[in-house]
């Protein structure tokens, strides 16, 4: 779980991961909503590099001493964060999921759906929905924006987390990476390799808590789910 961002587009100076929702920090609420997935064994967190020991004694007060959960120091980009946690692994595991701190609510049915699809053969597998709105190619021209064409809506999807793949997939696609790259889609790197990767349906509750807006929408939710 890459949870080391700064979260910038989010304000408010704290690490986004650490931000709070309904009291409980964001990283919290992610951890909870994976490990409810009966598929899912043990998590390692890529903490803020100078939050490594707070993150530790959160988790441990939040989730309990005996939570299978590992933390370790990220690194200046998602896809470095990504490749840290991954080599701090443990052996005994065949089937990886990449899920970001910022998507705290996705539901346990699209986690279970991910794990279900690399175990049934799939190398890489993505959560996707449609586009809603309609998309369009720009360029710019004379310091404004000129549409260059309207793209077919109907065959894109907005992708979200968890992504599951085979470890040695994935392990190969951040080896071939470059060091300090800023990848920000695992998938993506796995499909430079020339991997199929099979998509499965998203939830619009897996949304990535980025902008202010985002904010307002993550506490109605917990709202209604408190309710
Ligand atoms: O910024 P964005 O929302 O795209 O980040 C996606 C995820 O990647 C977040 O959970 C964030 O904490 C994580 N990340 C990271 N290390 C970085 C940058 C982002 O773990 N250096």
């Amino acid at each position: 779980m890459p949870a080391a961002g700064l979260g910038l587009r989010l304000g408010g100076g704290l690490p986004k991961a650490l931000r709070e929702l309904g009291d409980v920090p964001m990283l919290v609420h992610a951890l909870r909503s994976l490990l409810a997935a009966p598929g899912v064994g043990a998590a390692v967190v890529a903490a803020p590099p100078d939050g490594v020991a707070d993150v530790r004694g959160l988790l441990a007060r939040e989730l309990g001493a005996d939570a299978p959960v590992t933390v370790v120091a990220g690194g200046a980009t998602r896809q470095e964060s990504v490749s840290l946690a991954l080599a701090a692994l443990d052996g005994d595991c065949p089937v990886v999921l990449v899920h970001d701190a910022a998507r705290p609510f996705v539901p346990v049915g699209v986690v279970e759906a991910v794990v279900a699809a690399v175990e049934s053969g799939a190398p890489a597998v993505v959560p996707a929905l449609p586009v809603v709105d309609t998309v369009k190619e720009v360029a710019a021209e004379d310091g404004a924006e000129r549409v260059v064409r309207t793209v077919d809506r109907a065959s894109l999807r907005a992708v979200q987390t968890p992504q599951g793949f085979r470890r040695d997939v994935l392990a190969a696609a951040h080896a071939a990476a470059a060091p300090g790259g800023d990848t920000t889609d695992d998938a993506g790197m796995v499909e430079r390799m020339g991997v199929a990767v099979t998509v499965v349906p998203g939830s619009e509750e897996a949304f990535k808590v980025t902008r202010p807006f985002d904010l307002l929408l993550a506490e109605a939710l917990l709202a209604k789910r408190r309710a």
